[in-house]
């Protein structure tokens, strides 16, 4: 219970004290929104004013009684090993606003995915909506965030679940269980400004300014010399680190200095451990690692900066760090006591002190393919590769530019307008009535079910991409699958305007990658190649950059799932696409009815 207790505690702290420190930071630019903190807690339905501390009184996008002062530690009940039902505390008096949990299935409760227009209606200022969903089945590092707009910029949280009581992790006990690290990006200006701007003129969205660990942007900025966060721990031992890119826009490395990291999980689900020096996480993916603390004591950098795959592509170079402190070894009393307080008054000098480790270069695309072809599912997962195929699909993803209106001027390139698709179909979000609701109440005109399987024109996906292609219809699609089908999609990336490493997300299912390769999928030579004995199995896979990602699920998850790029500037220009999975026999394999407190639309 301490270790949860533990992991828990901190989350209110993080983001209340990092992002207070951050305003301190910016003062000279306009007011933008900030992080309710919302926390999750599986046993104790949570009352309103429990979960949610709200941080600045300012105008926010999404904000919890802001004149409320607070509070540096939110009190949270520590978790339970069993999780049958998460109710998350959604309420909110001054926005609308909603919840997706990334990863969590949400078997037969798709009601509660959270994505605004796809699974529900916002909630409306004042009103409530409790998610209910069960773990069973689950067990690791995910998180949550808004799903609408750029909210989930200041709008996210670390989601664990604990192995069931009587049980354990399939791997050496770490003494230690770090703090969750979760990387977030952050704008010298309000997110939903910087999109709608973005929208508006057609450009691509300004860059970040800063990322953060923990809500920190941490020493290497000019604004932030105090409150970075730091990790205290004892020679010898082996502790596991979550770490989670909550980044709106950007794949980040991550290391930490002369510590070598050992791979234990993605995405919750475990993996045949591995060691390695850097890890590389998309937008929605998750990592967690074991780190022995065999070298002298010190402090060590965790440092995490972009992995910027596209060539020519502005990208926030900066690095956001946190730091591992050795506790002094205690022979001598007073040199301890000394070096505590050194380390807790002279924060300049540990920042001097610091090792600071070698990050890959921003374009190492070689480590990030050595490192996602070294993840192998751990049989502790109960590996079941799809091996007969129901759905062979082939999804293109990538951008492409609009010709501006006629009469109007735009920035995107040559006049343009920045835009996204999948085989050529821009997604565009409903805003009348979610896509589940019309689905399940049989309400025509608000999608069709006429995603295509394959992209409408065949082409050199990674050749010289002819302009005629690069300008994708807008529609809202889905692709509709039959209860237990097996699918496999072949996720091709495009060289149209930049071909770009893309986190593809799943809703409602993990998925097996079975193969991963450079160029135009090759059926023939590609297929043979596959690995169907221990892929690795995820709900956000990184499509190589100029290259192809194969998954492989099978469709059990009654519902609407929409499948996009987790990078929110290419789901803005409509990287995304909807399957609508039929229901099965009887209710186990039918999606619940509508809970009650669904929010009206
Ligand atoms: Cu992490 Cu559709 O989201």
């Amino acid at each position: 219970m301490e270790a949860h207790n533990n992991i828990l505690k901190p989350w209110g702290s993080y983001f209340a004290i990092g992002l207070l420190f951050l305003f301190t930071c910016v003062t000279s630019f306009p007011v933008y929104p900030v992080a309710p903190i919302a926390t999750i807690d599986p046993v104790v339905p949570i009352a309103p004013e429990i979960p949610i501390v709200p941080i600045v009184p300012i105008t926010p996008v999404v904000s919890i009684a802001p004149e409320v002062p607070i509070a540096p530690e939110v009190p949270i009940a520590p978790v339970a090993p069993i999780v049958p039902t998460v109710p998350i505390s959604p309420i909110d008096p001054t926005a609308k606003t909603h919840y997706h949990e990334h990863g969590i299935h949400q078997r037969r409760t798709g009601w509660a995915d959270g994505p605004v227009y796809v699974t529900q209606c916002p909630i409306q200022p004042g009103g409530s909506y409790t998610y209910r969903f069960t773990t069973e089945g689950q067990e690791g590092t995910l998180w949550w965030h808004a799903h609408s707009s750029w909210l989930r910029a200041t709008v996210y949280g670390a989601l664990i679940i604990y192995p069931k009581e009587g049980s354990t992790y399939p791997f050496i006990k770490p003494k230690k269980e770090i703090p969750i690290l979760l990387a977030g990006e952050w704008w010298d200006a309000n997110p939903i400004d910087v999109i709608n701007r973005a929208i508006r003129t057609g450009a691509a969205p300004n860059i970040s300014d800063a990322y953060t660990i923990n809500g920190q942007p941490g020493d290497f900025y000019n604004c932030s010399m105090k409150g970075t966060k730091i990790i205290r721990v004892e020679s010898g031992e082996t502790n596991l680190v979550r770490v989670i890119n909550s980044a709106l826009n950007q794949p980040l490395f991550f290391t930490i200095a002369n510590h070598r990291l050992t791979v234990v999980a993605v995405d919750a689900s475990y993996t045949k451990p591995f060691t390695t020096s850097a890890i590389m996480l998309g937008p929605g993916q998750t990592t967690d690692v074991l780190i022995t603390t065999d070298q002298p004591p010190a402090s060590y950098y965790i440092a995490a900066r972009a992995y910027a795959s596209a060539q020519g592509v502005p990208f926030d170079n900066t690095t956001t760090t946190a730091i591992l402190e050795y506790e002094p070894t205690v022979p001598n009393a007073q040199t301890a006591a000394q070096l505590t307080s050194k380390h807790k008054h002279n924060h300049k000098r540990r920042f001097q002190t610091s090792v600071f480790p070698r990050l890959p270069a921003y374009n190492d695309t070689p480590t990030v393919t050595t490192f996602t072809t070294s993840l192998r599912s751990s049989p502790s997962n109960d590996i079941s590769v799809p091996t007969h195929i129901d759905e062979h699909l082939f999804f293109t993803v990538g951008l492409g530019l609009n010709p501006c209106k006629p009469g109007r001027s735009c920035q995107g390139p040559n006049n343009t307008r920045f835009t996204a698709s999948m085989n050529n179909v821009s997604f565009v979000l409903p805003s009348t009535l979610s896509i589940l609701q019309a689905y399940v109440q049989g309400v025509n005109g608000l999608f069709t079910l006429n995603f295509p399987k394959v992209p409408p024109v065949k082409f050199d996906y990674t050749g010289n991409v002819p302009r005629a292609l690069w300008t994708p219809i807008p529609g809202t699609e889905a692709y509709k699958l039959k209860y237990g089908s097996t699918v496999q999609i072949v996720l091709q990336d495009t060289n149209i305007f930049a071909a770009e490493n893309h986190p593809i997300h799943l809703h409602g299912y993990n998925f097996y990658i079975v193969g991963e390769g450079f160029g135009n999928f090759n059926a023939k030579t590609d297929t043979a190649k596959f690995n169907l004995v221990d892929p690795p199995r995820r709900n956000t896979v990184g499509v190589p950059v100029g290259g192809w990602a194969v998954i492989r699920f099978v469709a059990d998850n009654p519902g609407v799932w929409l499948m996009h790029c987790h990078i929110d500037s290419h789901l803005s220009w409509g990287l995304a696409m909807l399957f609508v999975v039929e229901n099965g026999v009887g209710e186990l394999q039918s999606l619940e009815p509508p809970p009650a407190d669904l929010p009206k639309c």
